[in-house]
């Protein structure tokens, strides 16, 4: 299974889909976090570094690019590429991140990364629709992301 179609209709409902996600990832996954403003994308990424046991709170920060968070085993970068152009993407920090085996990376507004990151990531759009509602889209970009998916499918079946 490469992609799952969900819909939130709630912040909490959200929340409940990212931590879900949070408990799959091991290290050395990429997320990429898609949509418009005010979409969700960082509800999202607050969560799973919440759930990371982690106490300090990703920001919508369009003045940090990268931030790092470090958690016990895994560290968790989160990185905002909003209006960033992809010969920018150099020497942002990216470069360690990627040779950091435990990392995982949270991206939003993934563009300029698209070409630069390994193709192996787990892309999830979120889309406004009606008042709190919103649809999420998971699409799982090789081996390693179509499994988290399809357990993830599953744990949240069982809910
Ligand atoms: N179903 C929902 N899921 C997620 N957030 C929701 C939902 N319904 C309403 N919201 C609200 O939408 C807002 C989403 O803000 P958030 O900062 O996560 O957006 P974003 O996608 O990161 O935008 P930006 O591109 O500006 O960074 C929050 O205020 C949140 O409470
Ligand atoms: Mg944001």
């Amino acid at each position: 299974m490469q992609s799952l179609k969900l819909t939130s209709f709630s912040p909490a409902e959200t929340k409940v889909i990212a931590s879900e996600i949070a408990m799959l990832l091991k290290g050395g996954e990429i997320l990429f976090f898609e949509g418009p403003i005010g979409a969700g994308k960082t509800v999202m990424v607050k969560e799973i570094v919440k759930n990371f046991g982690i106490k300090k709170t990703p920001v919508s920060a369009s003045f940090s690019l990268l931030k790092k968070y470090k958690g016990k085993k895994i560290n968790l970068y989160h990185a905002d590429l909003f209006r960033l152009e992809e010969r920018e993407m150099f020497n942002l920090g990216f470069e360690e991140m990627l040779e950091d085996e435990n990392a995982v990376l949270l991206v939003e507004w993934p563009e300029p990364a698209k070409n630069f990151f390994p193709k192996t990531r787990l892309e999830i759009k979120v889309t406004l629709l009606e008042g709190d509602k919103r649809e999420i889209t998971l699409k799982a970009l090789g081996k390693k992301a179509e499994n988290l998916l399809e357990v993830l499918r599953r744990n949240l079946c069982k809910r």
